[in-house]
């Protein structure tokens, strides 16, 4: 039943913001399920109260199933989930991982405790190290083979729960945004033609599960070469939910004009993708007016991030059209990442080119990385074609950055290899209550 809320807590996913993610299912006294629900997004109804009301009383001395413990106590300044989970009148809950956030964890178990619910935290009985010191007890021929499969099952169910919910457990083990580093490949390692002529590297099913990302996301981030050659939209390409922020990193400031005329050199993500017709329509009127996509706000917003000081009068210009321009005394990827961190972001989805990718990736700003790999080989013609990541200062393939935790699926005819890079700048854990500051912002 947790894997089942935790399965409910996905359906939210992409029309939100990427905060927290909850299911709930609430299981009679006689074992029969009475309520399945999900919290829509911020501010909206929490799943607990939803399957309370779904319940109606049906619950009662019967068991509730979350993949996350609900934020409660002062520093939430909330406690609609625990009195909601009393209402329904269960005497057990079953919770696949606690609130990460310092403060708030632990506060609804406890305070459920309080009220003589019995609480189980799958995420807290840390197995593996149990069993590590079961082996070296010599304990661990006395498992039963059942009992092995339940602590499989149970490592599984947690792990999906962690995922569910994998921004806000970087953001608070990081204190910045989960960052995801995408981007689209030829079999032979090239991201574009030597020209920079890039649309499309992939079909259109592996398109749309990169629309899908970028809903899941609070800002797509390309550089400023991207916008240069590729005009791009960086939109979801849907009418409902939630529009990640667009940013373009540019220390020049040498963008495209707000008046100019920017085709692109293949106008990269600015076709028309099966869309229905109204969006389709939009799209082709504004090709009619060929002008830089990301300076009409009218869709999603803009934030340019560049150096103090550069272009003052081009900055106006952009601002005057709703787009904000933020500066930064040393633009790096770090600083941006620390920065969106303050601005709340939970999720950033960097779309750039191997320019920007490689100091992101040196700066240890990506957590995860989705490479699109397309059955295609173009080579290069009359000079080097680019690649997904640039100047590392890498020499030794010992000291290549290891992904780990792959997962591999196909789209259409291209294949998604992601994995995830250990962010070195954490322990790997999530901090103790009382280590942090406690200011996430994640619910
Ligand atoms: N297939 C794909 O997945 C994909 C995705 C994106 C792009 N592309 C292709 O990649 C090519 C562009 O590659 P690119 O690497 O030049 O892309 P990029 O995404 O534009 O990144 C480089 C730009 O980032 C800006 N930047 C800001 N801070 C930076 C920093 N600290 N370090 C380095 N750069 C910083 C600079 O812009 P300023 O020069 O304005 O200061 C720089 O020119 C194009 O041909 C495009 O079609 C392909």
């Amino acid at each position: 039943h947790v894997a089942r809320a935790v399965e409910l807590a996905g359906e939210s996913d992409g029309l939100t913001q990427p905060h927290p993610k909850s299911g709930c299912v609430l299981v009679a006294a006689d074992g029969g399920v009475v309520a399945e629900t999900f919290q829509l997004g911020q501010g909206g109804a929490r799943a607990e109260v939803l399957a309370a009301d779904a319940a109606n009383g049906g619950a009662a001395g019967g068991c509730a199933y979350l993949n996350l413990e609900p934020v409660h106590g002062n520093d939430a300044g909330e406690d609609a989930g625990v009195n909601a989970l009393h209402r329904a009148g269960v005497t057990r809950v079953v919770i696949g991982i606690a609130h990460p956030i310092p403060g708030t964890r632990h506060a609804a178990v406890d305070a459920l405790r309080a009220r003589g619910v019995h609480v189980v935290v799958l995420g807290d009985d840390d197995l593996d190290e149990r069993e590590e010191e079961a082996k070296q007890r010599g304990e661990a021929s006395g498992a039963s083979r059942e009992g092995e499969m339940l602590r499989a099952a149970t490592r599984e169910v947690v792990a999906a729960a962690r995922a569910r919910n994998r921004a806000l457990l970087y953001r608070v083990a990081t204190g910045r945004p989960f960052s995801v580093l995408k981007y689209a490949m030829t079999v032979d390692g090239k991201i574009a033609t030597t020209s920079g002529h890039s649309s499309w590297v992939t079909g259109p099913t592996a398109r749309g599960a990169v629309w899908a990302e970028r809903a899941r996301s609070d800002a797509v981030v390309v550089g400023g070469s991207t916008v240069r050659r590729d005009n791009p939209n960086l939109t979801t390409r849907r009418k409902d939910g939630h529009l990640p922020a667009r940013v373009v990193l540019s220390r020049t400031m040498d963008l495209p004009g707000v008046e100019e005329e920017n085709y692109g050199l293949g106008t990269y993500d600015t076709q028309d993708d099966g869309d229905d017709g109204e969006m389709a329509a939009a799209r082709a009127e504004k090709r009619r007016k060929p002008r830089t996509n990301l300076w009409d706000t009218s869709e999603a917003p803009t934030i340019v991030m560049t150096r103090t000081g550069a272009r003052p009068e081009f900055q106006a210009q952009l601002r005057e059209l709703g787009v904000e321009v933020i500066e930064f005394d040393d633009l790096t990827p770090s600083a941006v990442a620390e920065y969106c961190g303050k601005r709340g972001y939970l999720q950033l989805f960097w779309e750039c080119g191997g320019g920007l990718a490689a100091p992101a990736l040196n700066d240890v700003v990506i957590h995860h990385v989705m490479a699109f790999i397309a059955p295609k080989i173009i080579g290069s013609s009359g000079g080097p074609a680019p690649s997904p990541v640039g100047e590392t200062g890498l020499d030794l393939m010992t000291d290549a950055m290891t992904l780990r935790g792959l997962a591999l699926s196909t789209h259409g005819r291209d294949v998604l290899l992601s994995g995830y890079l250990p962010a070195v700048n954490t322990s790997g854990r999530l901090k103790r209550d009382g280590d942090g500051d406690g200011d996430g912002d994640g619910d």
